[in-house]
């Protein structure tokens, strides 16, 4: 007791000494032993038994060792990604059999598009889901007229977790994790066990090759069961099928919704949707020209952050810390770098992987103080105002459309444009708050909506000054649809599963900003249309009293009736003539 009382004071004044120190880095700080635990309140059950023991020990025993160090050094391993993404499925969105459903194709159809417009093809996707096993089971297939993948690599796209071309490349494109298509295939095999089965074409010069895969998830690896060649009636190409336990509903967070919404942002691309019931929908294109190409970029030096610059540092064992800056930053020339340097202290022509953790960070405070231009906008490829509103048309009867895309934007160094449209009146309803439809890089979000900065920007926008009605801090509410698109070289999720953007504020006052100009188109609208009610109005009554007025006076002036009817006439020209 004694002998720990002294450590315990001892601590107490060396805390109190260190305290008077400052340390630059986490390198320097002191290294204090932890105080003794036994000096801590014991925990109730434990002083209870105490108690019961009696005696001047009571409130001090040790808590019974369940476990040594040894031991639990037996238990500790690596944890391969895919049993992570086994137990942690919702993570991915496979949380329920109706969202694991909508999952699935979603990550099918992603990549289609996206390997199409990298090819530069315009997509023709087909989505064909039946039911199997009596409606608790189904089988997904996607057909896309992309460039196909080479043999080699089809048993890592599909098998392995974490493995994709899209990862390492700051470019816009609906995929990102390289996690997609190998969880869902994951998921068909956890729920199902069967495999999936890939064919794909990479030209009409070669046979297409076919794939049954499995994952090995203790080893996050690919299990091939078959591999053959066979021919098929297309080009070029992949078709992805895999079977999965799910369940298939209409209406909002759907199948249907998510393929009715993918048609409306993506009016380059055409679908043909055959879904477990009803008939085969096809949503053609509606354009003709392929979005512009979003060029690759490198990460801007605003958004860095001091991990990833020592990486940099480290990695580049040779040239200068001032190459080093150029080769892995935008917007960074020689003279940009010369003045990083200079104001770190640090030379431009020093050894980067020999820097010190103190010139590293000195490096990374420079950066903010030195004045970079705004990352390149080229890396960003919105839909554009036009394609907005003939997807809202697309989407809603109404009579009214307007859009607004905003010019480019940076949060945390990558560029992002926001885009907005709202469509108004027709067959929306009146009395319910506005319907919401958001996108991110051409990809229908339908979960998480409360989640998701889209919702709190609109939530935000004061409706009130269009003429809307608005309950406080609510989406408004009348015959309204809002419609949010973010295209940015890495969108924010809030999650793996790519449902809802985090609340970055350079996002939402971006969103703010492009719903408000909507508002205000909307708002000059409405008011265009009361007065010209008001107007209809007074007219209606005027022309109701115009025969009255014309009786009376053939009455006092004694008008003939001819004469009676050329003064009606003058009255209804005058009144056509006057705004009232
Ligand atoms: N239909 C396809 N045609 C051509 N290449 C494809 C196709 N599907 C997938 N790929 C390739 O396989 C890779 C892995 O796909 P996966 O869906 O697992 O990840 P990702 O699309 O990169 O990212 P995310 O996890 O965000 O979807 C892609 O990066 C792409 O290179
Ligand atoms: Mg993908």
């Amino acid at each position: 007791m004694v002998r720990h009382g002294g450590v315990a004071r001892k601590t107490r004044q060396k805390d109190e000494d260190q305290s008077q120190l400052s340390f630059e880095s986490l390198a320097d700080f002191p290294v204090v032993p932890i105080k003794d635990l036994r000096q801590e309140e014991p925990s109730a059950p434990a002083a209870a038994e105490e108690g019961a023991g009696g005696g001047e020990r009571a409130g001090r025993k040790r808590p019974e060792r369940r476990v040594t160090a040894e031991m639990l050094a037996t238990r500790q391993r690596e944890i391969s990604v895919a049993e992570f993404f086994t137990k942690n499925r919702h993570l991915l969105g496979f949380d329920n059999p109706s969202r694991a459903l909508l999952t699935t194709v979603k990550e099918a159809v992603d990549n289609a598009l996206d390997a199409c417009e990298e090819a530069g093809i315009l997509p023709d996707i087909k989505v064909i889901i039946t039911a199997t096993n009596g409606g608790e089971r189904f089988r997904v297939e996607v057909i896309d007229n992309g460039p196909g993948i080479v043999k080699a690599q089809i048993p890592k796209i599909f098998g392995k977790l974490l493995y994709g071309s899209k990862f390492h490349t700051l470019r816009q494109a609906r995929g990102q994790q390289g996690i997609g298509i190998s969880a869902a295939g994951m998921y068909g095999q956890l729920t199902t066990g069967t495999p999936m089965v890939i064919v794909s074409r990479i030209r009409q010069s070669l046979p297409a090759s076919r794939f049954l895969l499995r994952i090995d998830t203790q080893h996050n690896r690919p299990e091939i069961l078959e591999e053959s060649l066979v021919d098929v009636a297309w080009d070029h190409g992949t078709s992805v099928a895999l079977e999965l336990e799910a369940l298939y509903k209409k209406g909002p967070h759907s199948v249907d919704e998510y393929v009715e919404l993918t048609a409306v942002a993506n009016p380059h691309a055409s679908f043909v949707y055959t879904p477990p019931e009803g008939e085969t929908a096809a949503f053609e294109r509606t354009s003709r020209a392929l979005p512009p190409e979003a060029r690759e970029m490198k990460p801007h030096p605003y958004g860095v952050e001091l991990g990833m610059l020592l990486a940099v540092f480290q990695a580049a064992r040779r040239g200068s810390v001032s190459a080093a800056l150029q080769q892995n930053f935008s917007r960074v020339s020689a003279k940009v770098a010369a003045e990083i340097c200079e104001k770190a202290g640090v030379g431009a022509h020093a050894n980067p992987s020999r820097l010190t953790p103190q010139q590293a960070e000195a490096v990374y405070k420079a950066i903010r103080e030195v004045k970079i231009m705004a990352p390149p906008s080229n890396s960003v490829a919105p839909i554009g105002e036009e394609l907005v509103q003939a997807g809202l048309r697309r989407k809603f009867d109404a009579d009214y459309y307007f859009s607004c895309t905003r010019p480019p934007a940076v949060y945390r160094g990558n560029p992002f444009v926001i885009e907005a449209g709202i469509a108004f009146g027709g067959s929306l309803p009146a009395d319910s708050s506005a319907e919401i439809v958001r996108f991110a890089n051409r990809v229908p979000l339908l979960y998480q909506k409360g989640a998701c900065a889209i919702t709190e920007s609109a939530c935000d926008v004061a409706w009130r000054n269009y003429g809307l009605q608005q309950p406080r801090g609510a989406l408004p509410v009348g015959p309204i649809a809002v419609l949010v698109h973010m295209a940015s070289a890495w969108v924010p999720f809030t999650s793996e599963s790519k449902e809802a953007i985090a609340h970055y504020p350079e996002i939402m006052k971006e969103m703010r900003l492009a719903l408000q100009e909507c508002g205000r188109k909307l708002g000059m609208h409405i008011s265009a249309r009361r007065r010209q009610a008001e107007a209809d109005r007074k007219r209606s009554y005027i022309e109701k009293y115009i025969p009255h007025i014309g009786i009376a006076l053939r009455e006092m002036l004694g008008l003939q009736e001819a004469q009676e009817r050329t003064v009606n006439e003058n009255l209804k020209t005058l009144l056509e003539k006057r705004p009232v």
